[in-house]
């Protein structure tokens, strides 16, 4: 059963844009992506869109559909009624490129500032093994599509363009968790993420894990355990002595 849905997508660039109004023939079990696929090919073949896999996987498509950040491939058509207008506007908390891209590369840049893995520089391959429990605590984590739907999301940026300089987002917050969970790194994760990457502006509204595509339990299982960690090592009061002790 196909019917015309009307659509209202954001065209422009950096210096100016403006919603525009479509009427757009969708198909049984079509995705969003399928009608704006549509529109390029019928009405507006400049549209400029970012997508790759439409399956879920690449984390390309994402932008806002009625003020909500999503996966454009995976947002059914289905979820919406036939008489609504479905709004389609680019990701809000970065830099528009044109129409319904942005520039990402906040994320990359947050990216690069991590200390990957660093295991302790005396140790011979194969000398440790990895117990199960210690590769499920972070395997959840390697999920990420890197969609930046979190880093979207989150009040800390999405509202505040200056905190992007000392807040890493979610999705890198994540990262820094999972490295100091594994039982190997020997790195100060707990410093960095409170320190350098503002896991204290993080105030557990859980918006990031709400919209993750992968369904990421972001703040249970990674944001808060770290909060947990920081706290550990600078008030527990035994901790705290030990480190000191230790520095000596
Ligand atoms: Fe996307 Fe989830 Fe990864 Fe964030 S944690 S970038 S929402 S897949
Ligand atoms: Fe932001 Fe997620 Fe924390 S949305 S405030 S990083 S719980
Ligand atoms: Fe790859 Fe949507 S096109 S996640």
């Amino acid at each position: 059963m196909s019917y015309d849905a009307k659509f209202r997508v954001w065209r422009g660039d950096a210096t100016a844009g403006e919603l525009r109004d479509f009427t757009v023939a969708v198909n049984e079990g079509e995705v969003v992506l399928d009608i704006i696929h549509r529109l390029q090919a019928t009405q507006a073949s400049d549209l400029a869109v970012r997508w790759n896999c439409k399956a879920g996987k690449c984390g390309s498509c994402s932008a806002e559909i009625n003020g909500r950040p999503r996966l454009l491939c995976m947002t059914r058509m289905s979820t919406f009624t036939e008489t609504e207008t479905i709004t389609v506007t680019p990701l809000r908390a970065f830099p528009v490129i044109r129409d319904l891209v942005t520039d990402v590369s906040f994320n990359y840049q947050k990216a690069r500032e991590i200390p990957s893995f660093a295991p302790p520089k005396d140790l011979a391959p194969g000398e440790y093994r990895m117990q199960q429990v210690d590769v499920q605590r972070s395997q959840e984590f390697r999920k990420c599509i890197e969609c930046f739907l979190c880093q979207d999301t989150c009040h800390v940026v999405r509202d505040h363009e200056e905190n992007k300089e000392s807040f890493a987002g979610p999705r890198f917050l994540m990262r820094i968790a999972e490295l100091d969970m594994h039982p190997l790194d020997s790195l100060d994760r707990k410093r960095q993420a409170q320190d350098e990457h503002g896991l204290g502006f993080c105030n557990i509204t859980k918006c990031c894990s709400d919209v993750c595509p992968e369904h990421i339990k972001i703040t249970d299982n990674a944001l808060i355990p770290m909060k947990e960690r920081v706290a550990d090592t600078r008030y527990d009061p035994l901790v705290w002595l030990g480190n000191k002790i230790r520095r000596r």
